[in-house]
């Protein structure tokens, strides 16, 4: 029998569907996923294949019409709003394709912003983000406002970010996917290399096989359905 001990977040039959006009689109056709501890898993496919839609969905961002989604034994589907978003808080970083840095505050506040509504700063933290920043690299732009960086080195920002608070669960939707190849590939080269040094899962969705093949476990979404890709 699998060992489902070490399963960090388990989806059940969920089922996502947009009205469209006189039209229903599936986005998500009844996915089901195990994520373990620890594990980098990816999820690839077209544009329009329903990832973002997935991911969201695995991260409380947003609710299937049906189906679960259990992280730790927490229900994100049956949890009420405020208790979700202080679950998502605590719990899960989230990486977008477009930063999201907020204009008006440097990157160190950037980066702090996840702190002020959860996790009270100890020394425990304030090295968890010293050695952040030192692997990806942003020591000498912490006082710098987001346009005053590189793409690449405000997709950093944004990873720092996402991974301040030690979330249990990382989310990335094409994280790399504003960047030209070279800057993308460093920024992915980075973003798992923290990963090892804190070991975090990390579920990445991308449509560039060449980062996707990166992943341990490796999934495709086709049209809303999502299996297994076995090598
Ligand atoms: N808020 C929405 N309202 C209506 N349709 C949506 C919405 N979000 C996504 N869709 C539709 O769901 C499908 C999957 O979209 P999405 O999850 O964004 O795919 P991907 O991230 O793989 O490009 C598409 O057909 C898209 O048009
Ligand atoms: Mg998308």
């Amino acid at each position: 029998m699998a060992d489902d001990t070490r399963i960090l977040l388990e989806a059940v039959d969920v089922l996502k569907q947009y009205q469209q006009y006189d039209t229903v689109v599936t986005a998500v056709n009844r996915a089901n996923l195990k994520i373990r501890e620890g594990s980098f898993v990816s999820i690839i496919g077209a544009s329009g294949s329903g990832k973002s839609t997935l991911l969201h969905i695995l991260a409380g961002l947003d609710r299937p019409n049906s189906g679960t989604v259990t992280i730790r034994g927490h229900i994100l589907t049956n949890m009420k709003p405020d208790d979700l978003a202080r679950f998502r808080g605590e719990q899960i970083g989230m990486i977008f394709q477009s930063h999201n840095l907020l204009p008006q505050f440097t990157a160190l506040e950037n980066i702090l912003i996840p702190t002020m509504l959860s996790r009270k700063p100890d020394l425990a933290y304030a090295e968890h983000l010293q050695k952040l920043v030192r692997a990806l690299g942003i020591g000498d732009r912490l006082h710098h406002l987001p346009s005053e960086l590189s793409g690449g080195q405000q997709q950093r920002v944004a990873i720092a970010r996402a991974l301040v608070n030690m979330p249990q669960i990382v989310f990335a939707d094409e994280p790399t996917g504003n960047l030209d190849r070279a800057n993308a590939d460093e920024v992915m080269s980075l973003l798992l290399s923290v990963r090892k040094e804190i070991g975090m899962t990390l579920v990445m969705v991308t449509h560039d096989n060449t980062l996707a093949e990166q992943a341990e476990v490796r999934y495709r979404m086709d049209n809303g359905v999502l299996s297994p890709i076995l090598d």
